[in-house]
């Protein structure tokens, strides 16, 4: 057999499925609130993210009359694969939302199960949820039953010290969910501290569906690291992502060229432009760009430019002169 075959053979193979749903390499960018919208996660998946998840949405709001949920959930066929995740501490109203939006043919449901935010949590949704497995456990198999797509779930650890990952996880599988992501973090450490990628391990080897491992993978070596520590089949890159979306590339943000930031910063600003229009996707677009703009090496003077309200034009223009006397 050829070294050219092996390769191609190798490329065009699925790292994994998700139940019927071939995967397409091993690192991911994780579903986040307020950044992983539709021109970022389309970025994202551009730079080699092997699918897109949505930010999550509240059942509630896909049953009522809002508009947000058709903007959250937008999304164009080269996304594919595309999880719609969402988030209620009701079985019956997620069941009847997962139906609703099932009707936009997403590949893939997930139940966030993870969001320690108090005004979710405390009611018993997101993390919420994971003191009370009975209520997974008819939650995922009255998604299972009903639904045509594939449901998978995303977890914490547990709520507090008193962690139930692994009971969680089996739960999840032996009602018919396809996949597990877990963020190694209690809902008590919210985002602080070192994520525990031993239990990501311990997920994995109690269950038989793919998992993903989620939290403290930032640069290139960790996408390797993760999978090797846990032997989980991809990693989620969330607000590593946010400091350098070309992590997807297998790139460190040293390693990404001016032209190449040029280039990407275009391509998202344009997405946000037609998403949100030209005001507000400018102004939606500059949380990105002080977080992957390497800020720090700029000069004030052009860091206070960047942050300028400006039209999209402007914008570029001004960052094309930056790059010019950086580059
Ligand atoms: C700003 C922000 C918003 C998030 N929103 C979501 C969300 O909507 N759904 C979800 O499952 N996880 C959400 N997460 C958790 C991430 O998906 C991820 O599991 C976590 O940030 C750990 O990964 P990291 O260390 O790579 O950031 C969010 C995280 C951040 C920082």
């Amino acid at each position: 057999m050829s070294a050219l075959f092996l390769f191609m053979n190798n490329t065009s193979s699925p790292h994994f499925h998700i139940r019927d749903v071939p995967i397409y390499g091993d690192t991911i960018l994780a579903p986040m609130d307020g950044y992983s919208d539709w021109p970022f996660r389309s970025l994202c998946r551009e730079l080699g993210s092997a699918m897109s998840y949505t930010e999550f949405v509240k059942v509630e709001k896909i049953l009522s009359r809002s508009k947000e949920p058709a903007k959250r959930l937008y999304f164009t066929d080269v996304e594919r694969p595309i999880t719609f995740q969402i988030y209620g501490d009701d079985p019956d109203l997620i069941l009847k939302a997962a139906l609703k939006i099932q009707v936009l043919n997403p590949d893939i449901i997930d139940l966030n199960m993870g969001c320690p935010a108090k005004s979710i949590a405390e009611r018993g949704a997101g993390v919420g949820m994971m003191p009370s497995p009975l209520k997974i456990a008819r939650t995922f198999k009255k998604l299972t039953s009903a639904l045509k797509v594939p449901v998978t779930g995303k977890i914490r650890l547990g709520w507090d010290k008193n962690k139930n990952y692994k009971l969680i996880a089996r739960i999840v599988e032996e009602n018919g969910g396809s996949l597990i992501a877990v963020h190694g973090r209690t809902k008590e450490q919210r985002y602080t501290g070192n994520a525990d990628w031993d239990a990501v391990a311990e997920v994995k080897a109690s269950v038989k569906i793919p998992v993903i491992g989620s939290g403290d993978v930032r640069r290139v070596i960790d996408i390797e690291r993760m999978k090797k520590y846990t032997s989980c089949d991809a990693v989620m890159v969330g607000r590593g992502a946010l400091a350098n979306p070309w992590i997807f590339s297998k790139l460190d943000r040293e390693q990404v060229t001016p032209e190449q930031v040029q280039q990407t910063v275009r391509r998202h600003l344009a997405k946000s432009v037609e998403f949100y229009g030209d005001e507000d996707g400018s102004r939606l677009f500059r949380k990105y760009a002080v977080q992957y703009l390497l800020m720090q090496t700029l000069t004030r003077e052009t860091r206070k430019q960047i942050l300028k309200p400006m039209p999209s034009g402007e914008f570029l223009e001004m960052l094309n002169q930056v790059y010019t006397v950086t580059a």
